[in-house]
């Protein structure tokens, strides 16, 4: 089968590469659209210690149908799912574990499914993690992203006020209808003046410190993305010299998520999905033979929303 895979000189090729051959728990999906995103820049540079590496098939996120499943999930064969394999997603076919795949929502577009896909399950399970209840006050950091468009939107359906902080006017005119009530622009001499109670940060970097300060008495602040850089180690200091306001810094990250947690995650997406009080914000569509273009825009961060690879 044609896949494309990571050369030495870390670009992307297009090869003939072995069909993949599901092991024991394992089922073999026929691959429509794949999710690209910043992890995936991270794994072709090499800087993601859990991607195989050079030869191997970028790809964590893909929707279609499962083709063959051996004595597992056998009530999925021919179904439409979203699976979330270790890698191999961008290819024409991908082996995941079956407690990897989550049903497809009834009549939904392939293209919907991936758009929602891992970031829905990172955006949910990172407010689920916070204990967000209604009426509270959110900050999400990198809104306009894949992860950041859901978790503006969810943040939003749980009757949360949010704040998005981005990097353009244009993308603050469009986080306002995912249902912003602020919007703050890094790129301008703009600083957050409100406090909150959860802040959802999916950049880090060094202005993690800048950001807890921001937390009300009781607050959550939680990391669930790295596309910054590492926090400085200041964070710490802070939580001790704000101890008498008991916040708390948790980071989260769906790889620890277990696969009922992950099932009653993406129900939970599906549920809103279904009501129409979240919705796939998609950026753009490539064929998968131009996944290196659509990796350049994740890394551009001129996006908004998902990047999606095409079969085809
Ligand atoms: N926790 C998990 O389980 C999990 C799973 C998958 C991915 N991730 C991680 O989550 C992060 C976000 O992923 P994504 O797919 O949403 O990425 P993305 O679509 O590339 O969005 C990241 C957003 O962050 C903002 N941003 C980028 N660089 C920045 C910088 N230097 N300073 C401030 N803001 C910056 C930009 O938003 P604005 O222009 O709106 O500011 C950008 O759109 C990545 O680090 C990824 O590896 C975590």
């Amino acid at each position: 089968m044609k896949a494309m895979i990571v050369e030495p000189s870390r670009e992307l090729a297009l090869a003939e590469v072995p069909e993949p051959a599901p092991g024991p728990g394992q089922a073999l999906v026929e691959v429509e659209a794949i999710g690209v995103g910043y992890v995936d820049v991270m794994a072709r540079r090499g800087d993601d210690a859990h991607f195989p590496g050079v030869g191997s098939v970028l790809g964590l996120e893909v929707v279609g149908r499962v083709r063959a499943a051996s004595g597992v999930a056998e009530e999925l064969v021919g179904k439409r799912v979203l699976a979330l394999p270790d890698s191999g997603g961008y290819a024409e076919r991908v082996a995941a574990d079956a407690d990897r795949l989550l049903p497809a929502p009834e009549g939904a577009d392939p293209v919907e499914v991936v758009a929602l896909g891992l970031n829905a399950l990172v955006a949910e399970g990172a407010l689920h993690r916070t204990g967000l209840a209604a009426g509270e006050r959110v900050l999400v950091r990198g809104a306009s992203g894949g992860i950041g468009v859901l978790a503006t939107q969810i943040a939003h359906a749980r009757g949360a006020e949010i704040t998005a902080v981005t990097s353009s006017p244009e993308k603050a005119e469009r986080l306002r209808t995912l249902g912003a009530a602020k919007v703050i622009d890094r790129t301008r001499a703009d600083r957050p003046e409100d406090t909150y109670d959860v802040v959802v940060d999916t950049v880090a970097g060094p202005q993690v410190g800048e950001y807890l300060q921001l937390l009300r008495p009781n607050g959550r602040y939680v990391l669930c993305g790295g596309a910054g850089g590492v926090p400085g180690s200041e964070v710490f200091d802070l939580l001790l010299r704000d101890f008498h306001r008991s916040p708390t810094l948790l980071a989260f990250s769906l790889m620890s998520v277990a696969p009922a947690g992950r099932r009653r995650s993406w129900d939970r997406v599906v549920e809103l999905f279904a009501d129409g009080r979240l919705s796939a914000v998609l950026d753009t569509t490539f064929p998968l033979t131009q996944a290196a273009t659509a990796l350049r825009r994740v890394e551009s961060g001129t996006s908004f929303g998902k990047v999606v690879l095409l079969q085809g």
